[in-house]
């Protein structure tokens, strides 16, 4: 059934799967050529390693049924690549089956590796071990950064060769960097990046940029052509406008037409999206036929963005941290759970009155969410009795420094002589820094404040000072940043006093700790960080929401999956929790309290996402 279907789509739009004898990919001056025959970009962004393995075909066969014909893909190399030489392509990492199942629905594939690709995603994809080569640079003409790229991309060829074009793959093109020109403007840089994907890709090769003269000039390479993101007119202008070289001239590519935008935590936004408004949508469906009527090619970003798993999302820089959501919504076609929008049907209407197609096939119906009845969670441990074993130096480590890449490291250092004063956690809070003593809250600081509170300390002999630092998300977006290790860096004051010999905890929580079986419960309002667990049964196994009615901070698993970030400043209030990450009966959930409170004790699936804004206690 599922291939009859599919051979009803390609008819009906006319793009046939069969594999051309010498299959070829390339342009003329303003024409994609795809063996040979004029092709154009009817693209949208849906990046695998943001969505369940187990829903890729169900999400690229409704790309297609929309009507287009290639999917564009970021590449998280973190993902990849988690400890230097050592490659996990298993679950959202298998990127070669992604791509051949996006050949098997009938869809092309741009392929968008970086290695940096911003893309709200930890660092923009670096790997944070990259922190600790020496010498590293990254973004540059720089050996050890190059030579970290090389190998990456030379990995990620030897694992997608079989899906290029040339050998009858899905991949028409690669992209090198991501908006380089937005950043720098290190032709030497581009032109080594470029050599890595022509020797291991051989691909045609295309640089994005934002549609002005720095950015252009900044961005383009030799040897590369040129496109622009954002407003279609605009880019094609500028490019027109900016860009000489011939070699980066050809068809013209909108290569990110943002549908809507992204979340930040914290922010007093709610949820970004143009769902239910008719004008909003009506000017993304004229851009796409102004863009179609223009010669142009486009990309939808996002088509579907999905989630941000566990610890991956990254963060913007404006004057403070801005860390960003767990829902990658973005307000696209496909929303966070793969469900159809306003804007996926009226784009579908688009695309296909231009393409003169006779109306596409129409999805099933989806299942619809389900509920979850209220689970009562208990608690079962306390992050100071589930400590591994720490490492012990005179000054404190910063968290690559100690192996560790995501989450919390946790610095325990025993008073000598009575101190006080106001405390310094290093050069800067990084991120979101919790201070205990003797395993009591005293306070927060967060530096996605521009102004972060600030912890005065008054010491006594033989008290222990605890210091909870949490990463909330590298920087993928801002200002240059001189560097992005986590942790503490330089040393801890307290009144301008440093504090020496440190006991270090590396809590990377890949999975929650196993059970410590006692909880001390009795001042919740002082408490440290608190595991809290159950089980549940449901009715139907389908996709929920999870809402966490009064918690205020953590990460929740399910069944051992890392659901992500939960914050009650919002905008999110929900969690997506994919139906193929349960089961009918006996599932399991933990939840880390970072910050417990009496109202813990109960999370529930409902079937509508929530959003809004909460002040943050800790700021009260
Ligand atoms: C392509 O563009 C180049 C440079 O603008 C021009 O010299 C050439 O004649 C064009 N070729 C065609 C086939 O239009
Ligand atoms: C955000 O919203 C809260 C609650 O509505 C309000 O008190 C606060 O002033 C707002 N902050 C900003 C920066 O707009
Ligand atoms: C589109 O391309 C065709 C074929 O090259 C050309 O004749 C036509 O002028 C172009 N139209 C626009 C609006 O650029
Ligand atoms: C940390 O403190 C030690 C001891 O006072 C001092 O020697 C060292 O220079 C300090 N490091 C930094 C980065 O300030």
């Amino acid at each position: 059934m599922r291939f009859s279907l599919l051979a009803a789509i390609a008819a009906l739009i006319g793009n046939s799967t069969l594999v051309a004898a010498n299959p070829s990919f390339g342009w003329n001056n303003d024409t994609f050529l795809l063996n040979g025959e004029p092709y154009r970009i009817i693209g949208g962004q849906m990046d695998a390693q943001r969505i369940p393995y187990q829903y890729w075909y169900d999400r690229l066969y409704k790309a297609r049924t929309m009507g287009l014909n290639t999917i564009f893909t970021y590449i998280f190399w973190d993902q990849l690549e988690p400890t230097p030489g050592k490659w996990d392509f298993s679950g959202r990492n298998n990127i070669a089956e992604y791509l051949r199942l996006a050949q098997e629905v009938g869809l092309n594939v741009v392929l968008r590796a970086g290695p940096y690709v911003c893309g709200e995603h930890e660092w923009g994809g670096f790997p944070a071990w990259l922190n600790e080569v020496p010498g590293m640079v990254v973004r540059s003409n720089n050996a050890p950064f190059l030579d970290a790229s090389r190998s990456y991309l030379q990995r990620l060829a030897a694992e997608l060769k079989p899906l290029l074009v040339m050998n009858g793959g899905p991949i028409l093109m690669a992209q090198i960097e991501n908006e380089y020109g937005s950043y720098g403007s290190d032709h030497n840089y581009m032109a080594a990046l470029r050599d890595m994907f022509q020797d291991y890709f051989g691909l045609p090769l295309y640089t994005n940029d934002g549609g002005g003269e720095s950015y252009l000039l900044g961005g383009q390479i030799h040897g590369a052509l040129a496109e622009t993101d954002g407003d279609p007119a605009t880019g094609f202008a500028a490019r027109d406008k900016y860009v000489t070289d011939p070699t980066s001239l050809g068809p013209q590519l909108d290569g990110e037409y943002y549908i809507t935008w992204l979340d930040l935590w914290a922010s007093n936004s709610t949820y970004q999206t143009d769902v239910g408004s008719q004008s909003a949508i009506q000017s993304i469906q004229s851009d796409l036929k102004w863009t179609l009527d223009n010669n142009g090619s486009i990309s939808f970003y996002m088509f579907h963005g999905g989630t941000n798993w566990g610890f991956q999302a990254g963060a913007d820089w404006a004057n403070a941290l801005t860390p960003v959501t767990t829902s990658y919504d973005y307000g696209a076609p496909l929303d966070e759970s793969g469900r159809t929008t306003d804007i996926y049907n009226a784009l579908k209407e688009t695309i296909t009155a231009w393409a003169g197609s006779k109306n596409l096939p129409s999805l099933a119906a989806q299942a619809p969410p389900v509920k979850v009845a209220p689970i009562a969670l208990n608690p079962t441990t306390s992050m100071f009795d589930a400590l591994p074993k720490p490492v012990r130096a005179a000054t404190p480590m910063n968290m690559e420094a100690l192996g560790q890449s995501y989450g919390y490291t946790l610095y325990r250092h025993t008073v000598g002589s009575a101190v006080d004063g106001v405390l310094t956690p290093g050069d800067a809070p990084r991120d979101r820094v919790i201070v205990y003593v003797n395993e009591k809250r005293v306070g927060v600081i967060d530096n996605s404040y521009e102004y972060p509170s600030t912890v005065t300390l008054s010491l006594e002999s033989n008290d222990v000072l605890d210091i909870l630092v949490e990463n909330q998300g590298r920087v993928n977006y801002g200002p240059r940043i001189p560097d992005q290790r986590k942790g503490i860096i330089g040393n801890v004051t307290v009144g301008g006093t440093v504090l020496s010999e440190w006991e270090m905890f590396p809590l990377g929580f890949d999975q929650p700790p196993s059970s410590s079986g006692k909880v001390d419960i009795s001042d919740l309002a002082h408490s440290g960080p608190i595991f809290y667990s159950g089980t549940f049964d449901v009715d139907t196994v389908g996709d929920t929401f999870l809402e966490l009615p009064g918690w205020i901070k953590g990460v929740v698993w399910v069944n051992g999956e890392n659901l992500g970030r939960y914050w009650i400043v919002g905008p999110q209030q929900t969690l997506y929790l994919p139906g193929c990450y349960l089961q009918k009966t006996k599932n399991k959930i933990t939840v880390l309290a970072l910050e417990p409170s009496d109202m813990q004790g109960v999370v529930q699936g409902i079937t509508t996402r929530n959003w809004g804004n909460n002040p943050d206690p800790d700021l009260s």
